[in-house]
């Protein structure tokens, strides 16, 4: 029997199973939707699934991504039900901002506990599910902050420095098993980031801090950029692309910022690096 090209491209999206961790806002939330309205059979990760009930065609799916044994158990419910999952998507993640001599412990183990922890804990519930039937895309959420450094957003940046890594490493490790790895790094999108995901040190943000001159020039840029960033369905429409297209390449860059900013990193010293970003923060 033949089939048109179109009901083969129906047909390859409709088994594809995809779990996306932080579906319920955002970057998340656009690739839920997108990918549903093309026949992806979509499981959209969130801590809490009642944000999700007013998608149609995906089922929401609960994610807490601190907690292996709730991330293990949703795994083990898709594979009971489709015997696969064809995609993640890490995309859960938020944004401390603090100087480094005033964090706490708990501020700072958070922050790796939800950016880097929760990646791999998931990786770690996944991959054997993909590794079972030698195929997999993996795609990890970065940012255009995980190759650039900025004050303020130490620990932030380091997070996601350390998924750049991750990706790095296990696309090595996975190549055997047809699992893909890649890396989207975004500049600033217009999301719930700036307004709900970003959590401020108290000591920073007092008005009487050391750092009060450079918390007033900064962070107020940063939101407002956040604020008026790229769409998420740009990084839907990436994702998108990711899954087709095999030879995609390993990490991308995604939004005006990103686009702007990691060239020149790739091109300039270090120093001079630096200067273009502190004439453009004002720093
Ligand atoms: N917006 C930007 O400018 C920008 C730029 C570069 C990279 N990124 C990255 O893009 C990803 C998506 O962010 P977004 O911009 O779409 O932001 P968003 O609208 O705030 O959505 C973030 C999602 O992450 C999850 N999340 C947040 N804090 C969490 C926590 N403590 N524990 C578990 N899950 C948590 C939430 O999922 P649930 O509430 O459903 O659990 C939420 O839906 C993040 O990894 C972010 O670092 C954003």
């Amino acid at each position: 029997m033949l089939y048109s090209t179109a009901y083969l491209t129906q047909e390859f999206q409709i088994k594809k199973v995809v779990l996306i961790t932080g579906a319920s806002s955002g970057m998340g939330r656009q690739t839920a939707i997108s990918l549903a309205e093309k026949g992806f059979t979509v499981y959209a990760g969130t801590r809490d699934i009642k944000k999700l009930q007013d998608i149609k065609n995906i089922t929401p799916i609960a994610m807490d991504i601190t907690d292996f044994k709730n991330i293990q158990d949703s795994v083990n419910f898709i594979y009971k039900k489709h015997k696969r999952i064809d995609v993640l998507v890490n995309n859960a993640g938020y944004g401390l901002v603090s100087t480094v001599e005033d964090v706490s412990e708990e501020e700072m183990f958070s922050q790796f506990n939800i950016n880097v922890f929760g990646v791999f804990r998931v990786c770690k519930a996944v991959i054997p599910v993909m590794r079972e039937n030698r195929d997999g895309i993996i795609i990890n959420i970065s940012s255009f902050l995980g190759k650039i450094g900025l004050p303020l957003l130490t620990f932030y940046n380091s997070s996601k420095y350390a998924l750049e890594g991750i990706t790095d490493s296990l696309r090595y490790e996975l190549k055997d098993f047809n699992i893909r790895v890649h890396s989207i790094m975004p500049g600033f999108f217009d999301t719930n980031f700036a307004r709900e995901n970003l959590v401020t040190n108290k000591n920073t943000f007092d008005k009487n801090s050391a750092y009060a001159k450079l918390v007033s020039n900064l962070a107020p840029t940063i939101v407002e950029q956040i604020n008026n960033g790229n769409s998420p369905k740009d990084v839907a429409e990436m994702i998108l692309q990711i899954i087709q297209n095999d030879r995609f390449p390993a990490r991308s860059t995604i939004g005006e910022k990103a686009k702007k900013f990691i060239p020149m990193r790739r091109e300039l010293s270090d120093e001079d690096f630096e200067r273009r970003v502190r004439e453009s923060y004002n720093l």
